[in-house]
């Protein structure tokens, strides 16, 4: 049965999309259906972030097509596992959880033990696309590995 998985992240231009295009590439023929969001509204319809699209192309990863919307309430149904890049996107998410729902909410570096990491630093802030993308490529296989 096809998982549905939803990346979540504050604008949903640099690391949410990014989680999105990595795993998708990562996935082989894993039958999964994968989004991302953003929990605030700033960059609604916009394109991924153009040094993170640089970035990602650079090592194969096609995020041009993407576009950025926000996170909704109504994700908690549509998905089966919600994958938040810091712990202010979790927090921010499970504000909004509706009453019953108990569809689980993680942090993707939860499948990057060995990294160290807590969270996906935001290369909006830090520069360091390359960085974020070496993470979300440990916790894109951790999560794909997860899944077998
Ligand atoms: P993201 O990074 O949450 O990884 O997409 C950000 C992008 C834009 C902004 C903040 C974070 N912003 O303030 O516009």
């Amino acid at each position: 049965m096809t998982k549905r998985i939803l990346f979540v992240c504050l604008g949903n231009i640099c690391r949410s999309p990014s989680a999105e295009g990595v795993t998708r590439a990562l996935a082989g023929s894993r039958d999964l259906m994968l989004d991302s969001a953003g929990t605030s509204g700033w960059h609604i319809g916009e394109p991924p972030y153009g040094e993170m699209r640089r970035a990602a192309g650079a090592r194969g990863y096609d995020l041009d097509t993407l576009r950025a919307r926000q996170f909704a309430r109504s994700d908690f149904e549509s998905f089966d596992l919600i994958l938040a890049m810091d712990d202010q996107n979790l927090a921010d998410i499970e504000a909004l959880r509706p009453p019953g729902n108990d569809t689980p909410v993680r942090l993707f570096t939860d499948y990057a033990p060995e990294t160290g990491a807590d969270h996906v630093p935001d290369p909006y802030y830090t520069r360091d696309f390359d960085g974020a993308l070496d993470l979300v490529e440990t916790c894109a296989r951790g999560l794909l590995a997860s899944l077998d």
